[in-house]
């Protein structure tokens, strides 16, 4: 046993806790960052503080992981497209292929019922990505925005109360139930149309058909999917019935049945935007449908070049939601030579300030350079 032994009268340390305690460091390679935060002494400066973000440690560094593939993925798409790298015989505009990077956004549907729509928006807007999926939700909640508002609650609000004002809650948003009926109001008359346009004309419904139709029929510029039908950047929600567009398609049925919505067509529009790709990114916030649907179509092409997951989901139960990026390495769906991101963190605090680290100086400093 090793005990303490004493030495010149002084009782000394135990070899065994010595060597324990104090084992010698190898060397760590020179490149690797020194830990440090943001000197407030320069004060308030967002653009350092957010950059101080990579040496910081645990989230703030994947923040900063974040920002850097994101940023590859838009050096990748300023590359021109030449008569060899482009896509001339492609007739459908909404996934003709647009640059040397094809970016995939994701998001889950409370994201567009929380004030990130404007973010997605002004993504959308500007041509900075070039196909979505969402839920029903996140195709929804965009139009009834536009009739009428969204309000900040609280999470701790009762749901037994609130069902008897006629107010729906979303953690702590609120929805009165008046937009629900508005949204009937409006969208019923169009899906008049679209039966008779399949009747008459044989048209084949799609979700993102669907989606790209009510976005121009909206005509409103504080509309994401309006923007989407505009730059002819595709929306897919293969789940499209799965919320309150889905309750109307249920009470259409009875008061004029017939309508088809074919959910094939468009896995062959999403995964043809992957196999046509020179390169192509993932930017996926949340979790479920959206994300395994544009993991999916990227390992039709053996794999994403790039990605970026926010979200708050953990792997130890085995979903999806929760997998990080080397599952889907696993899976071919990211490359193996990719290095890909996940940053655990609710994407209402952080996509903003990603946004604004990446595609806002991308956006602006093109605009100048014009
Ligand atoms: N506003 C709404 O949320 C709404 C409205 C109508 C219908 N629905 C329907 O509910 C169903 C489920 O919704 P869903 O598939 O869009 O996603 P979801 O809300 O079930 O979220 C899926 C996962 O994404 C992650 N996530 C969600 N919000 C996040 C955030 N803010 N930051 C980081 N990670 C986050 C979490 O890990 C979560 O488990 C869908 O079919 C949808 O159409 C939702």
């Amino acid at each position: 046993m090793d005990v303490s032994k004493v030495e010149k009268g002084k009782l000394l340390a135990p070899n065994m806790a010595v060597s324990a305690v104090l084992v010698p460091s190898q060397e760590l390679p020179a490149e690797t960052p020194i830990v440090s935060g943001y000197d407030w002494e320069n004060g308030t400066d967002y653009n350092k503080i957010l950059d101080s973000y990579s040496r910081s440690g645990f989230q703030a560094t994947s923040f900063g992981k974040a920002v850097a593939e994101i940023n590859k993925m838009l050096k990748c798409r300023s590359v021109a497209l030449t008569e060899e790298t482009g896509d001339p015989y492609e007739e459908d505009s909404f996934i003709k292929k647009k640059t040397n990077c094809t970016i995939f956004l994701g998001y889950t549907s409370n994201m567009i019922s929380s004030g990130l729509r404007d973010t997605i928006r002004f993504l959308v807007k500007n041509k900075l990505v070039d196909c979505i999926v969402t839920t029903a939700g996140g195709v929804e909640e965009d139009f009834i925005k536009c009739l009428a508002p969204t309000y900040v609650g609280d999470f701790n609000l009762s749901g037994k109360v609130l069902r008897t004002r006629g107010i729906n809650r979303i953690g702590n948003l609120l929805v009165p139930n008046d937009n629900y009926c508005k949204f009937e109001e409006w969208v019923t008359p169009i899906l008049d149309e679209m039966l008779e346009e399949q009747i008459r004309d044989g048209i084949v419904w799609t979700p993102s058909r669907i989606i790209a139709k009510l976005g121009e029929k909206i005509n409103d510029e504080s509309s994401v999917c309006y923007w989407a039908w505009k730059n002819n950047i595709p929306i897919f929600s293969p789940a499209l019935t799965d919320g309150s567009l889905g309750d109307m398609m249920y009470f259409h049925s009875f008061k004029r049945p017939g309508l088809i919505i074919d959910i094939l067509s468009d896995l062959r529009r999403l995964n043809t935007m992957a196999v046509k790709a020179n390169n192509t990114g993932m930017i996926i916030l949340g979790g479920g449908v959206i994300k395994h649907h544009i993991c999916n179509a990227n390992l039709m092409r053996n794999g994403a070049d790039f990605a970026v997951y926010v979200n708050t989901a953990s792997e130890y139960d085995g979903s999806d939601a929760g997998a990080r990026p080397d599952e889907a390495v696993s899976w071919g769906k990211i490359r193996p030579n990719a290095t890909p991101v996940k940053l655990y963190a609710d994407a209402t605090l952080v996509f903003p300030l990603i946004v604004a680290q990446t595609f806002a100086k991308y956006h602006f400093s093109n605009k100048k350079n014009v």
